[in-house]
């Protein structure tokens, strides 16, 4: 793919942050975006690196009515040996392409996701952070750019961009055990939805929820099934396991649950670190009572944004549940200490998952 590249004169250049430790996650952005544009017929074309910059869109463009969008979430790490490394970037290459599928979108070839995401990374590596917890959040979005509120139909024209966000720890508690809520009134998605793409609509619905439980001291809300309002789904923006009876246990993808780049790596990990797997339903009921008679050892969420975050403690029916005195499992710190080493180059990468960008 040929990529126009439009530079800034160096005088024109954002300073960098001094701590991105301290960052609020997701409020910085860099110098530069990628673009390129779909139009039907033509495909995908126009490929530009060119400063960040605002998006001129008509009123009555799609992507602003029936939302028919999507996007990733991942991030860059500089080694020690000042490499830029990408964490199973194909992974996120084919659920981008799953979720544009599922919202009628055409798809863009893999290695174009992911060689737009190295050209990018590449211009802009003075901006990925050195301290360990850090690093360049990488956002690709895909939207509808036709201006139609007519029909409920695909766009005939989309814009494909990717922006790139320095971050710190994604909760304020840092690596250390959260609180969640079980969600009894919200659900996330059902049966048939959207909910195993990563489209706009299924956060958005999430909001007010999520507000919630905030103000009554929760950092998070615990999903259930849309249908019986028993089973566990996800947590927040993650991925949910847990270690009962020695077994790693967590829901399998029914079409509801996002399936987490990171969800995946741990199950893959723990065939090779030889703790038992299971996907299969759990209801809150298995979770509350088994955390009440310790059989319930563990709990942790799993997702690209905060890696592995302990739970330490769930309200349900107001009451609280807590796991493991509240202190980070022996598991949870296990899959956090590989999966953070490999993504930083520290740790011998035996599964093949570290991605160099040359
Ligand atoms: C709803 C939801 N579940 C799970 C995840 C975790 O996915 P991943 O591990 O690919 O970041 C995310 C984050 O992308 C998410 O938004």
């Amino acid at each position: 793919m040929e990529i126009e590249k439009s530079f800034l004169s160096s005088d024109k250049l954002k300073s960098l942050p001094r701590d991105a430790t301290q960052l609020e996650f997701g409020k910085t952005f860099t110098d530069y975006m990628f673009t390129m544009e779909y139009r039907f017929g033509e495909g995908w074309t126009h490929a530009q690196i060119k400063p960040y910059q605002p998006l001129a869109l008509e009123p009555a463009t799609m992507i602003f009515h029936y939302s028919q969008a999507v996007f990733e979430g991942q991030k860059a790490y500089r080694s020690a040996d000042d490499d830029i490394l990408l964490f199973r970037p194909y992974e996120n290459a084919r659920r981008i392409n799953r979720s544009m599928v599922r919202l009628g979108m055409p798809t863009i070839p893999e290695d174009i996701f992911v060689q737009a995401e190295c050209e990018l990374l590449k211009v802009e590596k003075r901006w990925i952070p050195t301290q360990k917890g850090t690093s360049l959040y990488i956002r690709p979005v895909v939207i509808a750019t036709e201006a139609l509120i007519g029909a409920i139909q695909p766009s005939d024209s989309y814009l494909f961009f990717i922006i790139l966000s320095p971050v710190g720890f994604f909760y304020k508690e840092g690596f250390n055990p959260v609180k969640l809520i079980v969600e009894k009134d919200y659900t996330r998605a059902a049966s048939g939805g959207t909910g195993e793409a990563k489209t706009g609509g299924n956060y958005a619905g999430t909001i007010v929820a999520t507000q919630n439980a905030n103000r009554k001291g929760y950092s998070q809300v615990l999903w259930l099934d849309a249908k019986e309002r028993r089973h566990v789904e996800e947590v927040g923006t993650n991925n949910i396991f847990f270690v009962i009876d020695d077994k790693l246990v967590t829901p399998p993808l029914t079409g509801t649950i996002l399936p987490g780049v990171t969800r995946k790596s741990v199950l893959e990990m723990a065939d090779v670190l030889d703790i038992a797997t299971e996907e299969r339903l759990i209801s809150i009921e298995e979770v509350v009572t088994g955390i009440e008679s310790g059989r319930v050892k563990e709990a942790f969420g799993s997702g690209t944004a905060a890696v592995i975050s302990p739970v330490g403690i769930i309200s349900y029916n107001d009451k609280e549940y807590v796991i493991n005195n509240n202190e980070t499992g022996v598991w949870t710190q296990r899959f956090f200490d590989i999966l953070t080493g490999i993504q930083y180059g520290e740790l011998e990468d035996k599964y093949g998952w570290s991605y160099k960008v040359v």
